[in-house]
């Protein structure tokens, strides 16, 4: 696939036909997504890979706690958003909202749709960028959101969607459990990966960008 189409067709999916995917194809995604740039080649990132019945448990673990009510114990959480932030994160809700058919005061149908992000979106696979809590710096949260974006391009070079969430590690202690990550680490990102299931609504959600014009200053183009 062409690279500009690429990045201007990927688009968050958050509904997976249960299709597995392979090792193979995973470890391919990865190979591309590690030529990813680092300050310095620092590559801070690993990853951790989940899939079969070992991710259907953590899903069931997380989705759990998520309905008792648990707060979560990843250190990412941030205060809240305000100004055209919060518009733009209102304005997704709604528009997620609108093409599931979910009424505003539905709260028991809100909170369903919560509890899938908790479940990784049922996909097939999950990814979790991992870094040592050292690597927390401006560069080298650079090369960690890079990278995410790396993997989720290649996955398209594959056929397959992405979700990158922090819901998917928000519940940081159940990754730690089953993949032995020491407290030395931060669980950075999760991406829910499968081939997309077209005839789920929110999928054809493509979500809106303020323009180049409005958010670039130009220099010697005149
Ligand atoms: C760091 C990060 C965290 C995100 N966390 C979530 C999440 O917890 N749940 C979710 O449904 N989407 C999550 N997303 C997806 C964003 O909502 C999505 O990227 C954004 O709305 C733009 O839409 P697009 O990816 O379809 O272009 C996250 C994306 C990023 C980059």
């Amino acid at each position: 696939m062409d690279i500009i189409e690429a990045l201007k067709t990927r688009r968050s999916i958050r509904g997976f036909k249960q299709d597995p995917v392979s090792r193979e194809t995973i470890h391919k995604i990865l190979e591309a997504a590690i030529r990813t740039p680092s300050g310095m080649n620092t590559q801070p990132w690993e990853f951790v890979v989940a899939g079969g019945k070992v991710l259907d448990r953590i899903r069931e673990e997380c989705g759990k706690l998520f309905n008792q009510g648990v707060i979560p114990t990843n250190d990412m959480l941030r205060k809240p958003f305000e100004g055209v932030y919060r518009q733009r994160q209102v304005d997704l809700a709604m528009q997620i909202f609108s093409l599931m058919g979910i009424a505003r005061e539905d709260r028991e149908a809100r909170k369903q749709w919560m509890l899938r992000g908790f479940r990784f979106f049922d996909a097939p696979c999950q990814i979790v960028i991992c870094a040592e809590k050292e690597m927390q710096y401006h560069l080298d949260m650079l090369a960690l959101g890079a990278i995410c974006q790396s993997i989720c391009l290649a996955a398209l070079g594959y056929g397959l969607g992405t979700c990158i969430a922090d819901q998917g590690i928000m519940y940081d202690h159940v990754w730690r459990q089953y993949a032995a990550i020491p407290e030395s680490k931060r669980l950075v990102a999760g991406i829910a990966v499968g081939y997309p299931d077209n005839s789920f609504p929110a999928n054809r959600l493509v979500t809106g960008r303020e323009p180049v014009g409005n958010i670039t200053t130009w220099l010697g183009f005149d």
